[in-house]
């Protein structure tokens, strides 16, 4: 297990490089698979959730070279076989091999996914649009069964926006026969970067980034390997432009897409946060008197789920009091627990915190429940007097590329040892 030490109140100053997105890095790894041959995946970002899905690769019999973020996946002697619990339980994002084996070879036989503690995490709306293209879904105990005779194109209406099932069904539509519009669909970034991969490898593709996507399924021919380039991360920026907020001086964020993180800068405009924005980076300095404001996450574009555990702790720094509403999922509160025990002034009703501030923080050891969560107790712990130790630190290296180096890199006393 392993463990995050920080030392708080240095000011951060310099540059942080952004990686490629992890939400749509664990889409296109899957969906290498969907094409015969060999498929490039650059900006790939060093984290555990990219690791765990090339391991899944390989159970496919599919050769993968890692040259530090550049990913070669040769799919031409790719065997469909069981994808065993043991892996499928790592990640989230392991079912999009539902969607790419469905697509690809009508049949998959895969555990139940894993992820973060956030919620019930249901894929009701992905085994329901499979059955929509004609799939019929076994559920024996852990394990979904898929298979079709073939797969018919058809309207899928999404009863909620879902990211992964907006992906999943674009993979396992490709090759259906005749076409198929998604409804509802997600408009998040990543699915753009996501279709443009499939369009590269062949597939008909249109309004990716808009609620409704239509895929042409390919008739008689394969899709052939190809490249694409992960998108920089909008949740990793976020993270780093929130800390910036509360302990940076002139801390330069590069490697971004501003216009996707329009619902956080726009924010943090409203609170009095002073920034400037030039071409890909975003500089940041602490802004004193940051003025308390409500906020409720949704879907793309509005505030996003992910960076709203991050953007506690700036509210638990502003003046006044602050409502915070998460509206995606139903347990995403699991970090303020450690917050409060760090100083903050934060009630959770269901699944909305009122957070009074500012409360000055001071270091004690915490342990990190989720991904996004950890991320908000290393910003905290950056912020608090004293030190913090940080358990469970895994959860953080599942979605943070190099996170000590990064934060070391502009001033952070941060290190992360093995207990
Ligand atoms: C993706 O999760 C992201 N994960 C999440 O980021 C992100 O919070 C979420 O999208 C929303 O933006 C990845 O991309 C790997 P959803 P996903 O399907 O696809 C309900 C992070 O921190 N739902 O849009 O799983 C679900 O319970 C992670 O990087 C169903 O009910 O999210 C939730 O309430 C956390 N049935 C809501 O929809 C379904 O079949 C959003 O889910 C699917 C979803």
């Amino acid at each position: 297990m392993k463990q995050m030490i920080i030392e708080g109140q240095n000011i951060l100053t310099g540059k942080i490089d952004i990686g490629g997105a992890k939400n749509s890095a664990v889409a296109l790894i899957p969906a290498s698979i969907l094409a015969k041959g060999k498929s490039i995946i650059t900006n790939v970002p060093n984290i555990s959730d990219r690791d765990a899905l090339i391991d899944i690769l390989k159970i496919l019999n599919c050769e993968v070279t890692l040259n530090d973020d550049e990913l070669i996946i040769d799919t031409t002697n790719l065997k469909n076989s069981l994808i065993a619990e043991k892996y499928s339980s790592r990640l989230r994002a392991s079912y999009y091999f539902m969607g790419a084996l469905l697509g690809k070879e009508k049949h998959v036989e895969i555990y139940i996914p894993g992820g973060c503690n956030i919620g019930s995490r249901p894929i009701d709306i992905h085994l329901d649009g499979f059955k929509a293209l004609g799939a019929r879904v076994t559920i024996e105990e852990n394990k979904y069964i898929l298979d079709a005779d073939e797969l018919i194109g058809t309207d899928i209406n999404l009863r909620f926006a879902s990211v992964g099932a907006t992906i999943n069904l674009m993979f396992a539509s490709v090759y259906a026969k005749g076409t198929t519009v998604i409804h509802n669909a997600a408009k998040e970034a990543e699915i753009i970067n996501i279709a443009d991969f499939l369009i590269n490898m062949g597939a008909n593709i249109t309004g990716a980034g808009t609620d409704t996507i239509t895929i042409k399924g390919i008739e008689n021919r394969e899709l052939k390997g190809a490249t694409i380039k992960v998108l920089p991360d909008r949740i990793e920026a976020g993270t780093y432009i929130i800390l910036g907020a509360l302990i940076g001086d002139n801390l330069t964020i590069n490697n971004i897409d501003p216009t996707t993180i329009k619902a956080l800068t726009d924010k943090l405009t409203q609170m009095g946060s002073k920034f400037t924005i030039k071409d890909n980076s975003l500089t940041i300095s602490k802004s004193p008197n940051l003025k308390a404001i409500d906020i409720q996450t949704a879907v793309y574009p509005g505030f996003p789920t992910d960076i709203g555990q991050p953007m506690s702790v700036l509210l638990t720094q502003s003046h006044g009091t602050s409502v915070f509403e998460e509206t995606i999922w139903e347990n995403r509160m699991g970090h303020v627990p450690s917050l409060n025990k760090m100083g903050a002034n934060i009630t959770v009703n269901n699944m909305t915190a009122t957070i009074k501030g500012p409360t000055p923080l001071k270091g004690c050891e915490v342990i990190a429940t989720d991904l996004r969560g950890g991320a908000s107790l290393v910003i905290a712990g950056l912020i608090a007097e004293g030190k913090t130790i940080i358990t469970d630190v895994e959860h953080i290296l599942r979605g943070y590329e190099n996170i000590d180096k990064k934060l070391q890199q502009v001033g952070a006393k941060i290190t992360i040892k093995e207990i």
